[in-house]
């Protein structure tokens, strides 16, 4: 089994953030996406995997390298545009031969591991010819959640017997609530599929089509059910919401300095080199390498990146990362910060505000 990681894109939706860095490398509690789904691929066993890159190539190769300190060997394989899932896998076609693979949107994040999914497909290919019916074994298998919007995915109809009969994407019309998470898996069949389908109106060359395709030409594609959570992080909110549902997870490490006038609360992660001066930080919490707080709260569900300095300020349910300066600032709440950005109070405290944004910057002043 390889494995196939999309991280190519756009990223319009965390504009101005993937202006200049790509979505998957954005941080939850101070850990780039990305690097979960590949840390998930190496504990289903999958250690053969390439990723799919587009503009942001260099800043995903930097980060990620070849793979070995994950333990796995990463191929990457370039986009150039950001033509559609299928199309995607159209280009790994060298690399992914006629082996099985687990296809991963870069952008998503799943509490449930992969192992399982992986081994209950594999098993399903196990079984004696005559357990499997006409349609012999299942080609492609898919995991669902239901959602309440299900216009905004891809969305899949199940037969009774189990297997899927019917896949749309983004339908207006949806033929049932069941959305599909970013996480597939596929035999060879695939490469055929994905060289039938046309573009869609978007464009794009759908992989929902591509494996519509497969069921309509008579293969079976099984299914299963989400465990746990899930969140497709390419918007500020979701990625928030993941962030604090993975800083519930963290174990307390308290590696920097803390002074004696400051407190450090619950489940907090303090990175070797950070300094907490005459503050608190309440967790659950993640402050990263060298940063430096002082006479400062960080309340729950707060990530700070490296490198960092945040004075006289107060901030929670935030992800700021890495080389931001904030100081003298009221309340930060819900809020996105992007690297080495500074937000600081004019020292006249004066009533307008001064600034200097990037394009596609998002500001609600309090
Ligand atoms: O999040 C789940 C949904 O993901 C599914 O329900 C949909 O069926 C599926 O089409 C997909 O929809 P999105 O519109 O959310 O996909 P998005 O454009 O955000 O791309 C998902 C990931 O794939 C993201 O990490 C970028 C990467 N990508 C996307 C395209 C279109 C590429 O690497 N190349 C591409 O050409």
């Amino acid at each position: 089994m390889k494995g196939l990681i999309l991280s190519g894109g756009e990223g319009t939706r965390l504009r101005p953030l993937t202006h200049t860095r790509a979505k998957q490398l954005v941080p939850i509690a101070n850990k780039p996406v990305l690097f979960y789904g590949i840390e998930d691929m190496a504990a289903a066993g999958i250690t053969d995997i390439a990723i799919v890159v587009g503009d942001t190539h260099q800043e995903i190769r930097d980060a990620v390298g070849d793979g070995s300190r994950f333990g796995v060997s990463v191929t990457y394989i370039r986009q150039r545009a950001p033509l559609g899932l299928a199309h995607c896998v159209l280009i790994a076609r060298d690399f992914l031969g006629d082996d099985c693979f687990v296809m991963y949107l870069g952008d998503n994040m799943l509490e449930q591991g992969l192992a399982e999914f992986v081994e209950s497909f594999e098993k399903s290919r196990e079984q004696t010819p005559s357990l499997m019916g006409d349609a012999g074994p299942s080609r492609a298998q898919i995991l669902l959640t239901p959602v309440d919007n299900p216009s905004s995915f891809g969305v899949a109809e199940i037969g009774p017997d189990g297997d899927v009969v019917n896949l749309v994407e983004k339908p207006t019309d949806p033929p049932s609530n069941l959305a599909l998470v970013g996480v597939y898996i596929f035999d060879s069949c695939i490469h055929d599929a994905v060289a039938a389908i046309e573009p869609s109106a978007r464009g794009e060359l759908e992989i929902t089509d591509a494996i519509d395709w497969l069921i309509q030409n008579g293969s079976r594609v099984r299914h299963q059910l989400l465990e746990g959570w899930w969140i497709d992080t390419g918007k500020k909110d979701p990625l928030l919401e993941c962030n604090r549902l993975v800083l519930d997870t963290v174990a307390r490490r308290v590696d920097g300095a803390v002074d004696d006038a400051s407190k450090v609360e619950g489940r907090v992660v303090v990175s070797e080199g950070a300094k907490i001066v005459k503050s608190t930080i309440r967790g659950p919490a993640v402050i990263g390498a060298n940063t430096r707080i002082e006479n400062t709260f960080i309340g729950p569900y707060t990530s700070i990146g490296d490198e960092c300095v945040i004075t006289d300020a107060e901030l929670d349910h935030s992800v700021v990362l890495e080389g931001c300066c904030i100081d003298g600032t009221n309340r930060i709440t819900d809020s996105l910060i992007g690297q080495h950005v500074q937000v600081t109070r004019s020292p006249e405290r004066r009533q307008a505000s001064r600034l200097m944004l990037g394009d596609h910057s998002n500001l609600e002043l309090g």
